[in-house]
């Protein structure tokens, strides 16, 4: 169970942020009316909420998963891939240290993007992608085996983070698009198959037996329903034209 969820509001600068989505630029006052209805949802799974800020420095800012992770036992302050983020992390440390006595921190020329990571229990897969190298993810699975869990790499070439294409919902379902339906390590999961006109939506989150899905994919909506999980939709369009998914707007723990 999840008790708590750290936020960031959009900035006016997310109009300015990473993409290679096509989908156009990002409207301001939309993003913010979704971002209000995240929270809301994330409200309504049980969570306190914490809300963050705006930073205009930082475009992409408000997807918070990336600058950190947050573990039962201990929290990690990433060091991101992409070079206009990786200043994210400085005001994210205070907040953190809120919340966490033990604190530690991926060091250069290691590089993390926590939407690399998918937890499974005491486990956590770190995708090696274009923003989280070998060094940061070697890192990332010493700190881990130094609290008590344990890490292991997931190669990957298609996607931007591990869990654009891949969310595990809990009690063993797995929901996963492209190259990641076939891979070995995941065999073991029961496969919930996201068609890839609607890949998008392989970025769901699981929230305390409610998940949280894109508004707008209806057979991904569908396959999630068999776990019996209630759904909740959120439009997170303004987000996915900067190849942002549900996830990555909230650290959850
Ligand atoms: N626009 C989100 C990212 O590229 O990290």
């Amino acid at each position: 169970m999840f008790t708590k969820a750290i936020v960031r509001t959009p900035s006016k600068s997310i109009v300015d942020g990473i993409t290679s989505a096509n989908l156009g630029k990002p409207v301001y006052e939309k993003a913010l009316a979704q971002h209000a209805d995240y929270v809301e949802a994330l409200i309504e799974c049980g969570l306190d909420v914490t809300i963050l800020a705006a930073e205009e420095d930082y475009p992409d800012a408000c997807f918070v998963e990336d600058v950190a992770l947050m573990t039962p036992h201990c929290a990690i302050i990433t060091n991101p891939g992409a070079e206009s983020r990786k200043g994210e992390t400085q005001s994210m440390i205070a907040t953190v240290e809120d919340f966490y006595d033990r604190v530690e921190f991926i060091e250069a020329p290691g590089t993390v993007e926590a939407g690399d990571i998918m937890m499974v229990g005491e486990h956590y897969y770190i995708g090696l992608s274009d923003r989280t190298n070998g060094i940061g993810a070697m890192q990332m699975i010493n700190y881990l085996e130094k609290h008590g869990m344990s890490g292991s790499t997931v190669n990957m070439s298609e996607m931007l983070h591990l869990k654009t294409g891949l969310s595990y919902l809990e009690n063993n379902h797995l929901l996963a698009t492209g190259e990641f339906v076939s891979k070995p390590e995941f065999e073991k999961y029961d496969m919930l198959e996201i068609p890839s006109e609607e890949e998008y939506a392989a970025n769901s989150v699981w929230v305390n037996d409610t998940v949280l899905t894109p508004k707008g994919f209806p057979q991904a909506k569908a396959i999630i329903e068999k776990t019996g999980y209630k759904i909740r939709e959120i439009d997170v369009s303004e987000f996915q034209k900067l190849d942002g998914g549900l996830s990555c707007l909230s650290l959850r723990f």
